[in-house]
């Protein structure tokens, strides 16, 4: 009978409903190109440490980039009956090249193999994610440079709190998306470990020289226990726990973004190519890409709880559990990948009505706290300042007016320490520039904060 590496131990071949069941070759083939890194890695070693030849190593070799081409080109059969990535790659290698091939296998395990090739995907994907991070960011910026003075109100409780300018705003994403690249950066340090050599679990009896094989893979050090090494999916958890905070980070811009373009609030405008119009309703422009990212997040998060939940009854060592690992983790990589790489790209297709921005900022006493600051600076305490105000704000609601728009004498009334350099803090320019120390919205600070996001985005 054709197939299974172990099949001589057993009496009956599974059934088709079980080879299906516990076949994994139609996802796990995404891993092929770094099963065959690390079985190269893993050949060069076995012919250093003379526990095959280099005839057998020189084979290997032919035969893998023969492999490689025949995955690249598409025309590598995977088998079902072959269970996974690793023995369809190991059949064929034998194939191709005969007992060299059946060699490859010495003082290793598919369970140290496919930890290996698990690290050296989530090491991949970690630094393509952290190049569109950066991405996302540049982008972000530059939307941040062109708005520096762009005013809009600032919001607490969804109500009319502060002006900021929309530069202020875009910041506050680039500095979320700022420590997703540093969490990810971070997990990349635990990531970056060998497996291999820890064979089944218990290590091998062959000479192997593991620091070799971490070496050749770029890995900076081993694990340290063979057990741990075969069963540890922690790197994974962390990579997706990262991840699924970015998505937090896309999801809570997507819902400003679906606010800000309701006509009702007008902030901004997407770009066609990021919106589709309805079926039934002709006049329908809809923000689909940020409602599509808000909605994938749930996704991203249930992978994160997946992968959590395998682990968590896991006895030691090795368990056929852990091949639901990677449908998570690989959808949980496509799902970042294309949202990031879209929001980079629609950043850039946002356009802004300032106009709109600003009359928001005038509607809902925006500046009322500037006020009670001034009261403040002419020697009243805060508490009283903020009252006086509080009654000021509740006379201009039953007049329909703006704080700005009563006169000196209206304003007096409420407190008389107000003179006429007050107009020049109720404006919304005065209440921005005036916020004017690292962090804050003011003009002159949001450009401060862009050269130092593009300096550390060049260094
Ligand atoms: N396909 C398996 C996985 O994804 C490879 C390791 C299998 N090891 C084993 N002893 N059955 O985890």
């Amino acid at each position: 009978k054709k197939g299974e590496a172990w099949s001589a131990r057993f009496s009956e071949p599974v059934s088709d409903l079980v080879k299906r069941y516990t076949a994994s070759v139609f996802f796990d083939k995404r891993l092929a190109l770094f099963d065959i890194q690390g079985s190269l890695a893993h050949a060069e070693m076995l012919a250093a440490q003379r526990i095959i030849s280099a005839e057998d190593r020189a084979g290997i070799e032919r035969g893998m980039a023969q492999i490689k081409g025949e995955i690249e080109a598409g025309s590598f059969e995977w088998l079902l009956d072959l269970e996974d990535v690793h023995l369809n790659i190991e059949k064929r290698l034998t194939e191709l090249v005969g007992d060299a091939g059946k060699r490859l296998h010495t003082g290793r395990s598919r369970n140290d193999q496919v930890a290996t090739d698990i690290r050296l995907y989530v090491r991949a994907a970690i630094d393509d994610i952290v190049v569109l991070l950066n991405g996302l960011r540049a982008a972000l910026t530059d939307l941040a440079e062109q708005n520096a003075d762009t005013i809009m109100p600032g919001f607490t409780h969804m109500q009319v709190a502060q002006p900021i300018t929309f530069g202020h705003h875009m910041l506050a994403y680039v500095e979320m998306f700022g420590r997703d690249v540093e969490r990810m950066q971070d997990a990349r340090k635990r990531v970056n470990r060998l497996p291999l050599g820890a064979a089944a679990l218990a290590g091998t009896t062959f000479p192997i020289d593991r620091e070799r094989v971490a070496r050749t893979l770029g890995f900076d050090d081993v694990c340290h226990n063979s057990l741990d090494a075969v069963s540890d999916r922690d790197f994974a958890i962390e990579f997706c726990a990262a991840g699924a905070l970015i998505m937090t980070h896309i999801s809570r811009m997507s819902e400003e973004l679906v606010i800000w373009m309701s006509p009702r609030v007008g902030f901004i405008d997407i770009a066609d190519r990021f919106c589709t119009g309805s079926s039934i309703m002709p006049q329908k422009k809809n923000p689909d890409v940020p409602e599509l990212a808000r909605g994938k997040t749930g996704r991203v998060y249930g992978h994160l709880t997946g992968l959590l939940t395998l682990m968590k009854g896991q006895p030691l060592a090795y368990n056929k559990d852990n091949q639901e690992d990677k449908e998570p983790l690989f959808d949980t990589v496509d799902t970042l990948v294309d949202t990031l790489r879209i929001f980079a790209d629609m950043a850039g297709g946002i356009t802004v009505k300032p106009d709109n921005m600003r009359a928001a900022a005038l509607q809902g006493y925006a500046t009322a706290t500037d006020l009670a600051d001034y009261l403040v600076k002419k020697g009243l305490p805060f508490r009283d300042a903020h009252e006086a105000v509080a009654r000021a704000v509740r006379a201009c609601d039953d007049l329909e007016y703006d704080l700005a728009e009563m006169s000196l004498d209206q304003l007096r009334a409420f407190s008389s320490l107000i003179g006429d350099d007050v107009f020049a803090v109720l404006t919304l320019e005065g209440s921005v520039a005036a916020r004017d120390h690292v962090g804050g919205t003011a003009p002159r600070q949001v450009r401060a904060a862009i050269a130092r996001v593009r300096a550390q985005l060049a260094g």
